[in-house]
């Protein structure tokens, strides 16, 4: 039988001490591409030390762009891009590997993509990107899992996105800001990661505003310059430790967070009974137990984050009383649940709703992680849980947490990385 990598972990002790949270999964995906519209080399800060971003760095190094690392910053020089073709088996390894459409479409007119790869959650079609660059005068041909954009030169108009999306609203935005003349994004999406990326596009010269809002405008740049700039902390890594930390009765403070990308998650800890405390770029967590059950909806910004479903559920599954959780975004996001219901879980998922009841405790097991989210789910659930859990697929954590294990073993979780027979 082969040798396959497992997390184990052995659960019951409470997480205590500080942390400092890594720069945006997601941010630095959309900020890394959109650095190949500029005409000169740019420093990017921050980075997180995580596969996807190994992957879309590599992929960047193969379309022609010249990238110097150093720690957690890179420095991107795409004034020689020699292709206009991400390779396709890479494209498949990230679901953030579209915004390179984007980026090739605003900076040399063509660009042709993989359908993108990333975690099963359910169908995630891209059609709203291409109905941005269509309307922005490109050619897209969307045949046999390739997507194919060209254009002899895009121009501004407006764009009505039928749902809120956060991958079309950026990619758009990125194509845009090399247009000629003026374009608005009307029912943007407002996360975090798409006002970044327009702090970033400015930095460089561009003219965008209104992100943030469901409004964005942009008025299109000939020429872009180099800068320095700084990726913000993730959202999602910081609700990861801050639901772990109450999960395990803990008292965590994390460092270099941005509160007020987390208030949908503050308000529900405290209404669970969790003590959320914040101040400047930190937050602190502490939890004596006795949670109470609450209810989720998942919403585009500022509503409940879809990628913060997966974590949270795993902590109702010990609160006390019956909490519903609704997944609006995404068709196949519980996953999770049935693998905690092997360490004891009790879960009724119908379609897009999950009832869980709660229960005393967790007995830990072997579980195996279905995608990145679902991955850090598991690990708070193995936490909390007597006994061993043994998480298989760990590469899907590795996506998008920087070791993860690590920094939990610093904050005195009982975690390793181990080789064991499947
Ligand atoms: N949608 C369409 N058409 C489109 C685009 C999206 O119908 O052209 C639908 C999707 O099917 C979904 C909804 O719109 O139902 C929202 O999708 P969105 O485009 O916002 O998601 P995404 O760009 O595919 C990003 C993150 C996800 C995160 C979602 C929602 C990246 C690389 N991925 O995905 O992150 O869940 O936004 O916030 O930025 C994760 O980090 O674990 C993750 C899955």
């Amino acid at each position: 039988m082969p040798f396959v990598e497992k997390l184990v972990i052995h659960g019951g002790h409470p997480l205590r001490g500080d942390v400092q949270v890594r720069g945006g999964k997601n941010t630095s995906l959309a900020v890394l591409s959109a650095a190949l519209l500029c005409d000169e080399p740019v420093t990017l800060e921050n980075l997180p030390d995580i596969e996807d971003v190994h992957v879309l760095l590599e992929l960047m190094r193969r379309l022609g762009a010249r990238i110097q690392r150093s720690g957690r910053n890179a420095t991107i020089d795409p004034r020689q891009l020699t292709s206009h073709r991400p390779a396709p088996e890479l494209c498949r390894k990230l679901r953030g590997s579209y915004y390179l459409l984007g980026a090739l479409l605003g900076r040399v007119g063509e660009g042709a993509i993989p359908y993108p790869g990333g975690c099963e959650i359910g169908a995630r079609p891209i059609d709203q990107h291409i109905k941005g660059f269509r309307a922005l005068g490109a050619e897209v041909d969307d045949r046999y899992g390739m997507v194919e954009a060209r254009t002899t030169g895009l121009v501004g108009t407006e764009v009505f996105l039928d749902c809120v999306t956060v991958g079309g609203t950026i990619n758009v935005m990125l194509a845009a800001a090399r247009a000629q003349g003026n374009t608005m994004i009307f029912n943007a999406a407002k996360e975090p990661h798409v006002v970044d990326t327009a702090n970033f596009l400015n930095s460089m010269g561009a003219r965008v505003r209104g992100a943030g809002t469901d409004v964005i405008r942009i008025r299109g740049t000939q020429r872009l310059h180099g800068c320095t700039y700084t990726v913000i902390p993730d959202q999602i890594e910081t609700g990861t430790l801050m639901i772990a930390a109450a999960a395990t009765q803990g008292d965590v403070t994390l460092h270099g967070c941005i509160p007020a990308h987390m208030e949908a998650l503050s308000a529900k800890l405290l209404e669970m009974g969790v003590r959320v405390d914040e101040q400047d770029d930190v937050i602190r967590v502490r939890s004596l137990g006795g949670h109470r059950a609450v209810n989720i909806k998942t919403q585009a910004y500022p509503g409940f984050p879809t990628d913060l479903q997966q974590p949270m559920s795993a902590l109702l599954t010990t609160a006390s009383g019956t909490s519903t959780v609704v997944e609006t975004i995404f068709d196949k996001r519980f996953k999770h649940l049935d693998e905690m219901l092997r360490m004891g879980a009790r879960a009724h998922i119908s379609d897009r709703m999950a009832v869980i009841e709660g229960m005393p405790g967790l007995l830990g097991a072997p579980v195996y992680a279905s995608d990145l989210r679902a991955g850090a789910a598991l690990v708070i659930a193995g936490l909390m849980a007597s006994g061993d859990t043994e998480i298989g697929n760990p590469q899907y954590i590795d996506r998008g947490y920087e070791k993860l294990e690590e920094r939990l073993s610093a904050l005195g979780a009982q975690i390793r990385r181990v080789m064991m027979q499947e």
